[in-house]
Parts: structure tokens; C-alpha cells; sequence
């Protein structure tokens, strides 16, 4: 059976946060899973995933509206929150398929560009945003300290 590209459902939660668990693998359950409800439900964010029935869910992509970008020129844009492919999925184009999706969500919202991250040693993720059409135009240093 191939993979649907559909938005998440609350039957979904589950298997999206087991997804989310594997991309964010140091982040505490509580964390990762106290608003999944709220994202399902708010109009300005959007979770679609790819799979095979509820229970197999192979991949997924969060999107929302940010008012900002960087390298934007409009506002608000389409932002590419969260994008994973299970390790055995990759590279079958699943993850191409999941930010069509949310460049459409986007659109739709009014939006008439789109941006994102991902960490400076991410080559995989790097080259598929290259690939997807995206072009860099930003490297940030993020710092910290306590007060
Ligand atoms: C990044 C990721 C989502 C890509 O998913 P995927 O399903 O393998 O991607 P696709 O098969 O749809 O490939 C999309 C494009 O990127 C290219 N690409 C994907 N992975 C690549 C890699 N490791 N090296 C080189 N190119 C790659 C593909 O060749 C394809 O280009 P094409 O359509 O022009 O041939 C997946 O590797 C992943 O989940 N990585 C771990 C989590 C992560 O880093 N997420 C991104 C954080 S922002």
C-alpha cells in the first residue's frame, strides 16, 4: 500500500508524536507532546503527515504563519516548523510531497513566500530544501545566558 499525503486528525496524535520523539530525540516527552490538541486546532497551523492508515504513519511536516521570515519580503509567511521522513522512507520523495502540501496550506492562507530552518551540520536536510527550491539565505549563531 502506498503513502496519502493528509492532514493530521486527533486520531493521529499518537503516531505523530512518536515522529516527532525521532526528529527531536533529546526533547522531554511532556514537551513535545503538551499542545499537539492546540496545533491540531488552530487555523494558522497546519500537521500533515504521510500514511497507511492511522496506526502507519511514515512521515510528517508542521507548517504555520510566521509574521517574519528571514530573506522575506512579505508578511506573514509560510514556516516550515517541523519535517521528517522515517529512516527507512527516505528518499521515495515523501518528504517533497509533505512540503508541497504545506506550500499549498500556505498559499491558501494568503501567503506569498515561504521559509524555514534546520542546523548548520544538516547536509541531508540542507540539499533537500536546495532541491525543493529554496535558497539560503541566512547562517545564525544562537547564544545564551543565565541571569
Ligand atoms: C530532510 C528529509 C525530511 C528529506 O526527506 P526525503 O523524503 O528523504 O526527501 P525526498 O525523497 O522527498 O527528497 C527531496 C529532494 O531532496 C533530495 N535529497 C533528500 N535527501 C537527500 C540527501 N540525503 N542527500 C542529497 N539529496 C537529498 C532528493 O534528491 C530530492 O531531490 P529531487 O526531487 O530533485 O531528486 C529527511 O531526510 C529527514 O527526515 N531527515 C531527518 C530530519 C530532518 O533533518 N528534518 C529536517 C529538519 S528542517
Amino acid at each position: 500500500m502506498s503513502f496519502t499525503i493528509r492532514r493530521a486528525t486527533h486520531e493521529d496524535k499518537w503516531g505523530w508524536l512518536q515522529l516527532r520523539q525521532r526528529l527531536w530525540p533529546d526533547a522531554p516527552i511532556e514537551y513535545l507532546s503538551f499542545d499537539l490538541d492546540d496545533k491540531l486546532a488552530d487555523p494558522d497551523y497546519a500537521v500533515f503527515v504521510a500514511s497507511r492508515g492511522v496506526e502507519d504513519l511514515g512521515a510528517f511536516v508542521e507548517t504555520g504563519l510566521r509574521d517574519h521570515g528571514e530573506g522575506c519580503e512579505t508578511s506573514p509567511v509560510g514556516y516550515i516548523e517541523a519535517w521528517y521522513v522515517a529512516e527507512h522512507l527516505r528518499g521515495q520523495k515523501l518528504g517533497r510531497e509533505l512540503i508541497l502540501a504545506a506550500e499549498g496550506w500556505a498559499r491558501e492562507k494568503g501567503c506569498r513566500e515561504m521559509a524555514s530552518d534546520t542546523w548548520l551540520e544538516n547536509e541531508a536536510s540542507i540539499t533537500a530544501h536546495l532541491k525543493l527550491g529554496y535558497v539560503e539565505v541566512e547562517r545564525l549563531v544562537h547564544f545564551a545566558k543565565r541571569l
